[in-house]
């Protein structure tokens, strides 16, 4: 099947690090399962697939760009966006970093009673601003209720939501199975079964695809 034949797709996969010194960091569970089985389905499906991550790539035909921060991933995705048709953005990034970055391991001794956080930059923001004509879909982590994410699709101006709750079994970070909710800028919801991360990506496609020949 080749039916994303032609369209650039861009892919972010992973969780972002976000270091403290040169040995830690603070950093969330995503395994890059679900980002990697969204970027492999569209090059399977013939799209020219740039994908952005903090993980292991996987043996597929198209372009990865590894990062590590929140910040790299940013550049990475903000400088490429003008030139893609749609853009998935599954990794789960770091809302908060450290603000001081320790140039040396800090010892027992040396640690600070208290690790200052900045916020980091909120990368769906700025596609959603730089990206004219592509097909944005944001991915939301949850805790339980769905709410939050119907807010979050309004808020983040994004074509479509996946939305997953990242407590339920087999769902979420590191799982091969996925239970998501589709969610619509208007808050139609659509919930999924759960299933394995490469179907929720060939769905997602399906959906993708149906969106923009409807013009969406
Ligand atoms: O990688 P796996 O182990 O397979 O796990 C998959 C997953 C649980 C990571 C994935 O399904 C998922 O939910 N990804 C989004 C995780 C997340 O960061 O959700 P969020 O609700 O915090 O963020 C909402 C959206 O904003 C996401 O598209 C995120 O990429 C984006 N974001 C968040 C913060 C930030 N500073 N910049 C962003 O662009």
């Amino acid at each position: 099947m080749a039916d994303l034949d032609g369209w650039a797709v861009l892919v972010t996969a992973g969780g972002t690090r976000e270091p403290i010194d040169p040995v830690r960091y603070i950093g969330n569970r995503s395994s890059g399962k679900m980002g990697n089985a969204v970027a492999v389905a569209a090059a399977d499906r013939g799209a020219t697939v740039t994908l952005i991550t903090t993980v292991i790539a996987p043996d597929f035909s198209g372009i990865v760009i590894p990062v590590e921060t929140a910040e790299e991933m940013a550049d990475a995705v903000w400088s490429r966006v003008s030139d893609q048709d749609v853009i998935v953005m599954a990794a789960a990034v770091a809302d908060f970093r450290p603000a001081v970055v320790h140039t040396n391991k800090l010892s027992r001794a040396s640690a600070p009673d208290l690790i200052q956080l900045e916020p980091t930059p909120d990368i769906l923001a700025g596609v959603v601003g730089r990206s004219a004509g592509a097909t944005v879909v944001g991915f939301a982590a949850e805790t339980g209720s769905l709410d939050r994410a119907v807010h979050k699709a309004q808020a983040k101006g994004v074509d479509l939501l996946v939305a997953n709750d990242v407590t339920a079994a087999g769902s979420g970070f590191g799982t091969t199975t996925n239970e998501v909710s589709i969610i619509w800028p208007d808050g139609a919801i659509e919930a999924w079964p759960l299933m394995p991360k490469e179907e929720v990506a060939g769905r997602l496609w399906d959906v993708v695809l149906q969106l923009r020949s409807d013009g969406r």
